[in-house]
Formats: C-alpha cells, structure tokens, sequence
C-alpha cells in the first residue's frame, strides 16, 4: 500500500455514457479510503485552466444513470504544447495532486502517459469511447449503450423503409473502427455493412441491390461505419446511385444522437468497476497502466501500449457479416 493522499478525476475526448458511473465509483470510493478527491472540468483544458474542485460524496448523488459527464469534457490541442504541458503540471503541484484517474480515449492517454513522463504522478486510464478502439480490454465504457441506441434507432428506420420501398443509408460513429457498424448492422439485420477494416466494393454493393429488386425485395439498410474507406453515407449513398437507381434512396447520418442517453446496466456496471479499481490501484502505489475486462475480469495494461495494436475483428463475426447481410 502507497501513502497516497491527494487524488484527481478527469473526463477526456468524447463523452461516452457510464462516464458519470465511473465519476461517482471514483469519488465514492475516494472518500471511503478518506482520500481527498479533486474533480477536473474540461478534461486537459480545465487541468492547464486551474479548474479543479473538491469533490465529496454527495457530489455524485444521482448520477449514476445520466449520460455526458458531470465533470464535462474536451479535446485539447493546448495539452500537446510544452506550455500546456507546463501549466498543467504547475496546478498539479498547487493542489498537491498525487494520483490522476483519466477516463477517456486514445488521445487521452497519450496524453497520461505524457504528463507521467514529465512529472513524478500516478496515472491510471479507464477506457471510457464508444468507438470500443482501444486494445487490451474486451470493450470500452459507452460502447454498449451506444451500439442499442443504435439498433433501436435503426429498428425504426427499417419501418419507415420498409413502408417506402426505400434503400436507406446509415451512416453510425466509429471514427475508424467498424464495432458500432458490425454489432448494431447485425443485431438489426441490415443487408450489407460497411466498416474500415474491410475494403468496400461499390460493385458488390450495387450487385446485391439488383439481386434484392429482382426478388422483389425493395427495401433495404445499409450501414456505412463514418470511417469506411468508400467514405461516409453520403459518398456511399451517391457512388450506388450512380450506377443503380431503380430504387428511391434516402441517407440518415446518426451521429453523435449515439453518444447521448441514459447508459445501459452493462455501462453502468462497467464504469463502477473500474473507478472502484482505480482507487485501490492508486492505493497499491500503480501507475501509468489504462483499465481494461478481459473476460469478464478487470486487467491492466501499460499505458504505452494501449492502441498501438488496433484489436482485430473476430473471425466469426466478419464469416456472420458475409453470409448474414445478403
Ligand atoms: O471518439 C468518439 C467519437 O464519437 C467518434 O465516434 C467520432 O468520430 C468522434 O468522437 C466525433 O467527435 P466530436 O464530437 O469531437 O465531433
């Protein structure tokens, strides 16, 4: 056990929901081990801008299901100059912060992994994105909840396609990663998906559309992941209408309706587990590690590493994406 006394928390990058969860396990858990609790607003900016607030228990009162983040968040481009840097490291020293629980993505943790690198902190990562792009853990906090707003929202769009014969194209996040596009295209049966880790053939597209009109089957969803290599929804949506348009098309881009809402059981459950970890982490003297659940199980990871590998998709699920979707 490491005598650590003084501890900050602090959302980075998009908000995911289970962000709040995670906030309130950290606090809570924080003030149980009589540790004093800073909460960080603006992520990296409010780090650099000195806003820091002491957190208590009832800061965390019924937060639990609400999605955002009560500590509100931001990308900053400030925290990548040695200046940013600097005068973040200056108001570390002020508040006499020892350990720094960082909930965010990618660019957080390089960003972690910077600030250890110059200044004498722990620093423990929680893997909070929907995009589920981070290696070394099985799933990332917001992921679930935004892979069933999602589907739900598909589910309906099928309704109105349906009614319409309409080909529609959905467009849903990811920035460069296809989990979102490959878990809700399927749980919503989509006939084709498109996601960046596989190339996509406008061709083949336009073959499955004839094959589906030839068959009566006029309407259709197509899920195009943001990072796809063919482009967006839009850029898809116009390529297929150039080479076939016997069926009315419309483009739906979801965007960021899936990083909002309540979260689910799963993201709640995953974001007190790992502030609760975070803690006694902190306590057992670690540092410069990012959280992750390997099967079911909470694991650890060198913050170096994280993302260096992108995590492959699984074999079975791209089998299912090819028979499944036509
Ligand atoms: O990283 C999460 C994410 O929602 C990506 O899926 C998306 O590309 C990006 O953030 C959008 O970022 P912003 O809200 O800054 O436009």
């Amino acid at each position: 056990m490491k005598n650590i006394q003084n501890i900050a928390v602090l959302t980075s990058g998009g908000d995911s929901p289970g962000m709040n969860a995670a906030i309130r396990a950290v606090v809570r858990t924080a003030c149980h081990f009589n540790l004093n609790v800073f909460g960080i607003k603006h992520g990296y900016e409010g780090l650099i801008d000195g806003e820091i607030e002491s957190m208590n228990e009832s800061d965390v009162s019924n937060i639990i299901h609400t999605g955002g983040t009560i500590l509100r968040t931001a990308r900053s481009a400030r925290f990548r100059t040695e200046e940013g840097l600097q005068q973040a490291i200056e108001n570390l020293k002020k508040f006499n912060i020892e350990g720094l629980v960082i909930i965010g993505g990618d660019g957080s943790y390089k960003g972690a992994a910077a600030l250890a690198e110059k200044f004498p902190i722990q620093v423990i990562g929680i893997p909070g994105t929907i995009d589920k792009d981070l290696s070394g853990t099985d799933t990332t906090l917001g992921f679930d909840t935004a892979v069933n707003t999602a589907m739900y929202a598909i589910d309906k769009i099928r309704d109105t396609a349906e009614a319409h014969d309409r080909i529609f194209f959905v467009e849903v996040m990811g920035r460069d990663a296809g989990y979102i596009a490959l878990d809700a295209g399927l749980a919503t049966g989509s006939e084709a998906i498109l996601i960046p880790e596989t190339k996509t053939y406008i061709d083949h597209l336009v073959t499955l559309l004839e094959k589906g009109w030839k068959r009566k089957k006029k309407s259709h969803i197509i899920i195009v992941s943001e990072g796809d290599d063919a482009g967006g929804a839009i850029q898809v949506s116009n390529a297929v209408k150039e080479k076939f348009n016997s069926i009315e098309s419309r483009v739906t881009i979801l965007g960021h309706l899936q990083r909002g809402g309540s979260p689910s059981m799963a993201d709640r459950l995953l974001g007190t587990r790992w502030g609760f970890a975070a803690i006694e982490k902190l306590m057992a003297g670690k540092t410069g590690i990012a959280l992750g659940i390997k099967n079911g199980e909470i694991n650890e990871t060198p913050l170096s590493i994280v993302n260096k590998e992108h995590p492959a998709l699984s074999e079975e699920m791209l089998r299912m994406l090819y028979i499944l979707s036509n």
